[in-house]
């Protein structure tokens, strides 16, 4: 059976930088056996505020998504001082009781500013783990982003590469480790005596 995994991305800037970081994480998820990838792009699903109708079927198939997940991934970009409204949104829109609930969950941050994105991911953190999610303690920040891709979304630094595709080796490694002999096990249980 193939790992699900669900990445999602907080911004929807025009040549943002926070998908330029997530693609790296998501070209190491695809160069992993066994993985379903799942690419959220949240400018498609237009996410309605909570009590407004959703505009399409997208937001139920969004939710669907992350409840089938085994592991999520969620990337922000740091908008003052915090994550963004967008991703805060997402999440909102992702149930109370949220399908957040027990996932193991990875965090990007990336910042224009020298110190990265070290409040957004900790006001992240928070809500995440608010909701239920398994966030797991390796947040990774990328600071001057700008320095760090140019704008065809080409990496420039090795150094944050190697960083920004931790992301996906240590949620799957997490994966690997503590939910698949999990799963191993239940389904040798309820399986047939030969
Ligand atoms: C509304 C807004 C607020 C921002 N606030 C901050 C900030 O507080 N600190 C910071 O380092 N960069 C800030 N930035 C710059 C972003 O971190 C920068 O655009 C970075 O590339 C991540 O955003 P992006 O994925 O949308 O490109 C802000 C950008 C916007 C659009």
């Amino acid at each position: 059976m193939a790992i699900q995994i669900v990445t999602i991305c907080g911004s929807i800037r025009p040549g943002n930088y926070t998908s330029m970081a997530l693609a790296l994480v998501n070209d190491e998820f695809r160069r992993a056996a066994d993985i379903e990838l799942n690419t959220i792009d949240l400018d498609a699903v237009d996410l309605p505020f909570p009590g407004r109708p959703a505009k399409s079927k997208k937001v139920e198939e969004f939710r669907e998504a992350v409840s089938a997940a085994t592991g999520v991934v969620l990337a922000t970009p740091e908008y003052h001082g915090s994550f963004s409204s967008l991703t805060k949104l997402a999440i909102e829109n992702l149930g109370f009781p949220s399908v957040l609930a027990g996932k193991p969950m990875a965090l990007l941050g990336v910042a224009a500013g020298q110190i990265g994105a070290i409040k957004s991911l900790e006001h992240l953190r928070s809500v995440c783990s608010h909701v239920g999610a398994l966030v797991l303690p390796a947040l990774v920040s990328v600071a001057r982003v700008q320095d760090v891709f140019d704008e065809s979304g080409k990496c420039l630094d090795a150094q944050a590469e190697k960083r920004i595709r931790s992301v996906a080796t240590t949620l799957l490694d997490y994966i690997h480790g503590s939910i698949c002999p999990k799963v191993i096990l239940e389904a040798m249980m309820r399986a047939p005596a030969a």
